[in-house]
């Protein structure tokens, strides 16, 4: 297959990119940098002249994902999120590619025991909500596909952003924060299963457990010198309202990332 990957120096992306074009040919793109194609999601004239060259794949990675900054500039997030969506799909459906677009957890409000592919979406935050209005432009075309993602944690080749924090002293975590975090290698081999289906697939991790039990387990994996600090919603920074379970199933397959400790039996 040819595969483009947009958001290709990423935390997602870029384990994507590596992982899949050990089988396919494989074009990632990036705002600058790492040899990826320099592209920017408000420039439509260039995604437009990208997409036509024939790909069988796009898998969409690239945006605003940081959850404070969303909540702080609904606009930037609106413009990364959302406002490229139009012209993504008007140049793919020229072309007849098959879009993977990763969504997230984010779009549910964290009330229910969990969550599968037809409950119901009621974001409490500016980047669940920017990630809903994408889900609706992507799902207004019958063949593609909506894949919503947890916490996803791990090593990725071009961003250490997870590793990255148990390198400080002190990492506070939310103990009233629950969902089934995904292995990031785990990932690419499980959406190569599902890339012929259409609508919404949900993929997770095994387990259940809050940020700081993960935080914690991940830390004495590796031996790290970082306190694990607990927080909830009274102590936490209060830069953006948080889902508290965000536990999601899956009704459509029965694939899912290891749990937590064959994970971190790769991790080190
Ligand atoms: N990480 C998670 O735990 C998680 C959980 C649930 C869902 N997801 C979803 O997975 C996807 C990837 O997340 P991630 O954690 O890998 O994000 P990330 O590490 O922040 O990567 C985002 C990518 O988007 C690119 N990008 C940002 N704005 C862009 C623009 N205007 N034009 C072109 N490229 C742009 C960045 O490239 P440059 O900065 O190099 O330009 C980068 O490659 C997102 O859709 C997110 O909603 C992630």
């Amino acid at each position: 297959m040819r595969i483009l990957i947009l958001g290709a120096s990423g935390f997602v992306g870029s384990a994507l990119h590596a992982r899949f074009a050990e089988n396919h040919e494989v074009v990632g793109t990036s705002r600058g940098g790492h040899g990826l194609v320099p592209v920017d999601l408000a420039d439509t004239g260039a995604v437009r002249e990208l997409v036509a060259q024939r790909f069988d794949l796009v898998v969409h990675t690239a945006g605003v994902v940081d959850l404070g900054a969303a909540q702080r500039d609904p606009a930037a997030a609106y413009a990364a999120n959302v406002a490229p969506m139009v012209p993504l799909l008007d140049a793919i459906g020229e072309t007849g590619a098959k879009l993977v677009y990763l969504s997230t957890d984010n779009v549910f409000d964290g009330t229910a025991d969990h969550y599968d592919e037809n409950a119901t979406r009621a974001p409490i935050n500016v980047y669940g909500e920017t990630k809903v209005a994408a889900e609706d432009l992507v799902l207004a075309h019958d063949h593609h596909l909506v894949v919503r993602l947890p916490l996803v944690y791990g090593r990725s080749p071009l961003s250490n952003k997870f590793l990255a924090r148990f390198a400080s002293r002190e990492i506070p975590a939310r103990t009233d924060i629950v969902c089934n975090p995904l292995h990031l290698p785990s990932l690419a081999p499980i959406l190569e299963e599902l890339t012929d289906e259409s609508g919404v697939v949900h993929i997770a991790g095994a387990e259940t457990l809050s940020r700081y039990e993960l935080m914690t387990r991940v830390r004495d994996h590796l031996a790290a010198p970082a306190r694990i600090v607990p927080t909830d919603r009274l102590t936490a920074a209060q830069d953006c309202p948080r889902p508290l379970r965000l536990v999601m199933r899956s009704i459509r397959h029965t694939l899912t990332g290891p749990d937590v400790d064959t994970a971190l039996a790769d991790l080190r």
